[in-house]
């Protein structure tokens, strides 16, 4: 069973999976990336960052973002263009300037509206805004919010909107799967974004999952912030276990994999869900978790693992 397969029968959900440019010289992983039965989008894990797009002030650099974009529209895979702003993976240049709150705001103006303009037309959805929030629901202290307060949030909605009317704008982050402070903070801005016809269409949960934890609350929280009136995505969605694997805990990730896709199908206006890499090869989690691994649906020889066929099941 693949998931396109199933997709006839569920044509609401698309489903896809982050790549990397490094990646892209295995011809086997190139192989099940362009897979349209199993995967309907991309999104580039690294490559349209912002020290990747602007290292120095006012000169972009495309080049990676292009070949994935190139990969995804070769195979009629649609896009997830992430991000335009974060306060990780960001060049020293737009800290170290030490720049005042009308400056920093044409920077944000600039880096977004360059970046979204440069894909007008091959993006389904831009993740305008990452992680802005803390655990407790507050502002993350980053230069942004130092400088601006809150005014560089309207600043990149806007930018993004003007440089591509047509492209979904969210707000993507994480720690939002189960309710919480950080899921309620999100709400609350996005509906009073919406309000104040700041364009905001859609809330990324990234969903970087440990195995036996997905939260109770998950399709419940989901539904509450699609009540915002804004769509919802599961946009990074991985499930780490401590190594080493064992039978129990296949089986529990096996469910979880089910259980997740179950609660997005379940809430009307979540619309799709992305894999944070499909191969445990390339997986970001054994480098940002000491012990943690295999949070994948496929193996490190591309094979897939039971996880995969928790996504069939839920699907
Ligand atoms: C990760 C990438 O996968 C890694 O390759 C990189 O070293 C660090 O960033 N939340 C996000 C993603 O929004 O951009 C992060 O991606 C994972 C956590």
């Amino acid at each position: 069973a693949q998931l396109a397969v199933l997709a006839g029968l569920n044509r609401k959900l698309y489903f896809g999976t982050a790549t990397d440019n490094p990646e892209l010289t295995n011809a086997s992983y190139v192989r099940q990336l362009s897979n349209t039965l199993d995967f309907h989008q991309l999104t580039p894990a690294n490559s349209m960052k912002w020290d990747a797009t602007e290292p120095e002030r006012g000169v972009f650099n495309f080049t990676g973002g292009d070949q994935i974009v190139e990969q995804a529209e070769r195979h009629g895979q649609i896009m997830r263009g992430h991000n335009c702003v974060w306060h990780s993976q960001l060049p020293d240049w737009v800290t170290a300037g030490n720049f005042d709150n009308e400056t920093l705001l044409s920077i944000v103006e600039n880096h977004c509206g360059t970046l979204v303009g440069h894909y007008k037309g091959r993006i389904y959805a831009w993740d305008v805004l990452n992680e802005i929030f803390n655990d407790d629901g507050t502002f993350c202290q980053s230069v942004f919010f130092n400088t601006t307060g809150t005014a560089y949030i309207k600043t990149a909605l806007r930018a993004a909107r003007k440089a591509d009317p047509h492209a979904k704008l969210y707000m993507n982050d994480f720690n939002i799967e189960g309710s919480g402070p950080k899921s309620t903070a999100v709400a609350t801005l996005v509906k009073e974004l919406r309000a104040e016809g700041i364009p905001i269409d859609g809330i990324g949960i990234q969903s970087h999952l440990i195995v036996g934890e997905v939260p109770t609350t998950m399709e419940r929280n989901i539904k509450f912030l699609s009540e915002t009136g804004a769509e919802v995505a599961l946009t990074e969605l991985d499930i780490r276990m401590t190594l080493p694997d064992t039978p129990a805990l296949t089986e529990q990730q096996t469910k979880d994999y089910d259980t997740v896709i179950t609660a997005c199908k379940n809430v009307d206006r979540c619309i799709g869900v992305t894999l944070w890499d499909w191969t445990d090869k390339f997986s970001w989690v054994p480098g940002a978790f000491t012990g943690q691994g295999d949070a994948c649906p496929w193996d490190n020889n591309f094979n897939k693992k039971p996880a995969y066929f928790g996504i069939v099941k839920g699907w």
